[in-house]
């Protein structure tokens, strides 16, 4: 048996290869660095999803099915916004996606992908007391929802780098997430009870749910000069430093460095939340080596998703709503991969109860 089901392969995948070792990631053939900020949302889901969905997915295919699903989820937004009382955005979105029908007539990949920005801009807004903006069909993704949230087009940059982070984060193999899809999607149950349940194993803190906290973790820090007695009394506790560490990754994430890229030219010059972001991280690789010296400890995607997010003035409670509208291509991809191969995913238990 294999704790944490390490190093067990359970399928094969045309969708990407996670080199852990060389820090490398390669989605249908192309390194992260050659998609993110290069390729738009559109034609990457369109790369992710081709020859696997039923559907010609070129990306003036994809844009017009995301744009007619955005529109079906706004007008679904009356039934299923009241639900969400008294939630959290990530609750809210859960209740939501789970609220959307098998019957639906558009195909379910383009729904549930074109449904979450409607429902992360109708949760934030609803909960600032403002009603919903209908979705622009015109734009891509990544702009309408910065629209749908604001009521008015983002400045470029922003639009250019939320659009970047989403492909940063789209697709990445074997993660817990896209596994739970899989398991899923394994016994026919559909596309949308897959990214359902592929949410709810995003939102842990272990998984998709740490880039608020690392957050926190900045600003519990506080200054410069408080870095390093702060970072190790967190690790004399015991404490995972949070943005750091993975799986996989013996090596630096390389999603680390694209985002590092994207929120450098966000910022303004002479904002010194990056600076002091970069003083923790080089201060935490050097104390996490000491207190591992076994187990080789970096940056994960985390670290920078949290600045690039908070650049952008999204408050922390999206951000795992924003990872799942990325990372729902990649869950959908793998469903139609995992029910091509048809086989129940169905593994087995060792009884070591009492007798
Ligand atoms: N800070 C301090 N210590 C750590 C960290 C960390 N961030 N990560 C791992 N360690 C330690 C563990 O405590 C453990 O020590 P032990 O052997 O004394 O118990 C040792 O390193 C090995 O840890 P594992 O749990 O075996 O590592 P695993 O591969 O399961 O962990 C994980 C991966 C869950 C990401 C972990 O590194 C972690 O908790 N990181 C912080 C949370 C985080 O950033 N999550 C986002 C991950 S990226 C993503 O999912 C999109």
């Amino acid at each position: 048996m294999k704790a944490g089901l390490d190093g067990v392969v359970v399928a094969e995948t045309v969708l990407s290869e996670v080199d852990g070792d060389k820090g490398r990631l390669i989605i249908r053939g192309f390194p992260v660095e050659q998609l993110a900020g290069v390729r738009s949302y559109e034609e990457v889901a369109a790369l992710l999803w081709s020859e696997l969905s039923p559907e010609q997915e070129t990306p003036e295919n994809v844009s017009a099915a995301l744009a007619q699903a955005r529109q079906t989820a706004f007008e679904r937004l009356k039934q299923l916004l009241p639900a969400t009382a008294g939630l959290s955005f990530i609750e809210g979105l859960r209740m939501m996606l789970a609220g959307l029908s098998d019957a639906s007539e558009l195909s379910h990949h383009y729904l549930v992908t074109g449904a979450i920005p409607v429902f992360i801009a109708a949760l934030a807004r609803t909960g600032a007391g403002l009603a919903p903006v209908a979705p622009d069909a015109a734009l891509g993704q990544a702009a309408d929802l910065l629209r749908m949230m604001r009521a008015e087009r983002a400045r470029p940059e922003e639009e250019y780098a939320l659009d970047a982070y989403l492909v940063t984060v789209m697709e990445h193999g074997m993660n817990a997430s896209t596994f739970a899809a899989r398991v899923i999607a394994s016994t026919q149950a559909g596309v949308i009870s897959s990214v359902v349940g592929a949410l709810c194993a995003l939102k842990g803190p272990l998984h998709g749910g740490a880039p608020g906290p690392v957050l926190d973790m900045l600003d519990a820090i506080g200054t410069t000069e408080r870095i390093t007695e702060w970072i190790g009394a967190q690790l004399a506790q015991g404490a995972r430093l949070m943005g750091f560490g993975h799986r996989i990754y013996r090596v630096r994430d390389p999603r680390a460095d694209v985002l590092k890229g994207v929120v450098a030219r966000l910022r303004s010059a002479g904002s010194g939340r990056l600076a002091f972001a970069e003083a923790v991280e080089q201060t935490a690789l050097e104390l996490l080596k000491e207190h591992k010296p076994d187990r080789p400890l970096h940056t994960n995607v985390e670290f920078y998703t949290a600045l690039v997010l908070d650049a952008m003035g999204f408050e922390r409670e999206l951000f795992t709503p924003l990872f799942a509208m990325g990372r729902v291509v990649g869950w959908t991809a793998h469903v139609f991969e995992q029910e091509r191969s048809g086989r129940l995913l169905r593994p087995q238990s060792r009884y070591v109860g009492a007798s």
